[in-house]
């Protein structure tokens, strides 16, 4: 059982590779987009002002999400938590640290996920998700098997996200420069840090992430 944080950029795959672990090794993904996705479609006023801060591509308190997380942390973790977009700044990092100490857990690895920002442009515009079992496709490089249906559950709900626009990325981007990049010296420090060349096929990305985990556990 491992406990690990995927790190990277809008677009670097960190979502596609958490979904692989939660099939192939039976981990829970905790991601908080897409928990603040949900809270988007809530109708409260919380959800309003997420969804304002969302689509504009900048990030929610650290308040908000910490309670989330806070919140999914004390049910199930099956064979280790995956935490994908979470934490994305220095006052999440210090938080996700004592709350994993409460349950009596630790971080085993912090997989950084390399991928130049031209190809984030490409990826993300071409994205598009299940809105059933959240599959994550993309137009050229992952594309369904029968158009307008989602290979894994059938559903013909494929959705693109309101975030993903040129203008957004922008903001998501520097968001991730000024904000999340100083939490790779962070975990550099701690000892937890490895890198994996997210430009690689998805398959190839997922063997080294494989690699990583095999070390821990
Ligand atoms: P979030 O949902 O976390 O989005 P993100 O970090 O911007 O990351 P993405 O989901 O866009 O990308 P990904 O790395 O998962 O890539 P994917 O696998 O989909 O956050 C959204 C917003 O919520 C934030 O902007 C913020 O407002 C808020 N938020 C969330 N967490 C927060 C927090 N902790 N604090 C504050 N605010 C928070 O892949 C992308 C595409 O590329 C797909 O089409 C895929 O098929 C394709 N692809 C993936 N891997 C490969 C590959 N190796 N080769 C070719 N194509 C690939």
């Amino acid at each position: 059982m491992a406990n690990i944080i995927l790190l990277g950029p809008p677009g670097a795959g960190k979502g596609t590779q958490a979904r692989k672990l939660v099939d192939e090794r039976g981990m829970v993904q905790l991601s908080t987009g897409d928990m603040l996705r949900e809270a988007k479609t809530s109708g409260t006023e919380m959800g309003k002002k997420v969804a304002e801060v969302m689509d504009r591509g900048e990030l929610v308190t650290d308040e908000i999400v910490i309670g989330l997380i806070e919140e999914k942390l004390s049910s199930g973790q099956g064979n280790g938590f995956i935490f994908d977009g979470f934490p994305r700044t220095l006052p999440q990092a210090d938080a996700l640290g004592r709350l994993l100490a409460k349950i009596g857990q630790k971080l085993d690895a912090v997989i950084e996920m390399r991928v130049d920002d031209e190809v984030l442009v490409h990826r993300i515009s071409g994205r598009f998700t299940c809105g059933k079992c959240g599959e994550v496709y993309h137009d050229a490089t992952k594309p369904t098997k029968v158009a307008g249906t989602c290979d894994v559950c059938g559903s013909t709900d494929l959705r693109r996200r309101a975030d993903d626009n040129e203008e957004s990325l922008r903001t998501r981007l520097m968001e991730y420069y000024k904000k999340t990049s100083p939490l790779i010296g962070y975990y550099y420090h701690a000892g937890d840090l490895f890198g994996v060349d997210g430009l690689a096929e998805i398959d190839d990305v997922a063997a080294s992430v494989a690699a990583i985990l095999d070390q821990q556990v």
